[in-house]
């Protein structure tokens, strides 16, 4: 690996991933293409910005002129996909983004990989390809059970990876992590969500009975796992990158508020999201088995320094709050929050 493509590297995984390949490998040169959507952040960048082996191009994944110019520009041989449409509630409310860049855009990566004699592709997916598991834990060669148009389009992207593994040999690997939380995380998901709107004494919208369970997983264990994967892993294989951390968001809800020294009567139960999965849960035994890989961050810990680099940073979260956000926002939560109990 020299020339290393980190696609969605404005977001917020992506950013924390190429903020730590620049500063742990100053030999491979980090190239990020990012669309620059509503998601994508230049100010998750500023800490790398003057680095020598940090370069920054703007465009779409799935445009195919875009990608063989980056790819024959940077003289890729490696790429890591980050980039997708992320957020659950916004597939719901309109899914065509999500197909194009996590589906049509995953193909078009692979398609210029074929093209152009790219040897490697590591790709980010989510333990939410699997679907809702009452009890026990999801091992790799479960099926696939998505459920919103996110997971169906991140488990369509994640099909055909492994196609073009198998159909044309391209040396692929897939990661599935699970619900990931930290700083530069945009606040739409429901720890900076919840985290910004508190510091603002505004009501945090629960879905149903806010006992769903998800798995938390630090940002910079996510990031380990997948240079552990990248490094080692195998060709056509996929790794699950579990948190070891269940918790009901409830409970997550709560802790934010004593962090955050707010009352619990903040939290409002709303109107719950359509087809919403009710537990994830994932082994890492692969992980572990193969590269002695483990989560290493304590959950209460890694929350509480999380929120309060929220309380630090206003200046990154406060302007992100305008414009298209407060559309989305009332489009999501006006009525919801209207009809609270
Ligand atoms: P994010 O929404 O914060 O960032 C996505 C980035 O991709 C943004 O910078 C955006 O501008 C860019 N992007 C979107 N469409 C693009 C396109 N067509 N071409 C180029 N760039 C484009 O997302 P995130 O939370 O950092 O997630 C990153 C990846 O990790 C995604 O693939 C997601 O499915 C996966 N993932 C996320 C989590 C989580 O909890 N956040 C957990 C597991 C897996
Ligand atoms: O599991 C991995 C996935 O985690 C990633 O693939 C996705 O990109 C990421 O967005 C995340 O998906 P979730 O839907 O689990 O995350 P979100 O932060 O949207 O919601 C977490 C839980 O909190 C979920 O059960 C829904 C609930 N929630 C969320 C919001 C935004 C609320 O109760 N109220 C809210 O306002």
């Amino acid at each position: 690996m020299k020339n290393i493509l980190v696609t969605g590297g404005a977001g917020f995984i992506g950013s924390a991933f190429v903020r730590y390949m620049v500063e742990t490998y100053p030999e491979y040169n980090i190239i990020v293409l990012d669309k620059m959507t509503y998601a994508g952040n230049i100010d998750n960048l500023l800490p790398v910005h003057d680095e020598p082996n940090y370069r920054f191009e703007k465009g779409d994944i799935a445009d195919e002129q875009t990608v063989e110019r980056v790819f024959l520009e940077h003289h890729i041989d490696t790429v890591v996909n980050f980039a997708a449409e992320s957020h659950v509630d916004r597939s719901i409310l309109n899914p065509h983004a999500f197909v194009q860049t996590d589906v049509v855009g995953v193909y078009i990566l692979l398609e210029a990989c074929r093209k152009l004699g790219v040897q490697r592709f590591h790709h980010v997916s989510t333990d939410e390809v699997y679907g809702s598991i009452p009890k026990g834990f999801f091992k790799e060669g479960d099926p696939l059970e998505p459920n919103s148009p996110y997971a169906a389009s991140k488990a369509g992207g994640e099909l055909m990876v492994r196609a073009y593994w198998v159909t044309y040999g391209l040396h692929t690997t897939v990661t599935r992590g699970s619900n990931t939380f930290g700083p530069y995380q945009y606040p739409e998901k429901v720890a900076p969500f919840f985290i910004t709107e508190a510091i603002d004494n505004r009501p945090l919208p629960l879905y149903g009975d806010g006992m769903q369970v998800r798995d938390w997983l630090y940002v910079d264990d996510h990031c380990k796992a997948i240079d552990v994967v990248l490094h080692r892993g195998e060709a056509g294989e996929i790794y699950n990158v579990g948190g070891e951390n269940e918790r009901h968001n409830i409970d997550v809800t709560k802790l934010i508020l004593q962090y955050l020294g707010k009352s619990e009567s903040l939290i409002k139960h709303v109107a719950d999201r359509p087809g919403h999965d009710r537990r994830y849960a994932l082994t890492n035994d692969k992980l572990r088995a193969d590269f002695d890989w483990a989560p290493s961050t304590h959950f209460e810990t890694a929350l509480q320094a999380t929120v309060t680099w929220y309380v630090k940073n206003e200046w990154w979260w406060r302007k992100l709050k305008s414009g298209e956000y407060l559309e989305y926002y009332k489009k999501q939560y006006a009525e919801r929050l209207a009809n609270a109990d």
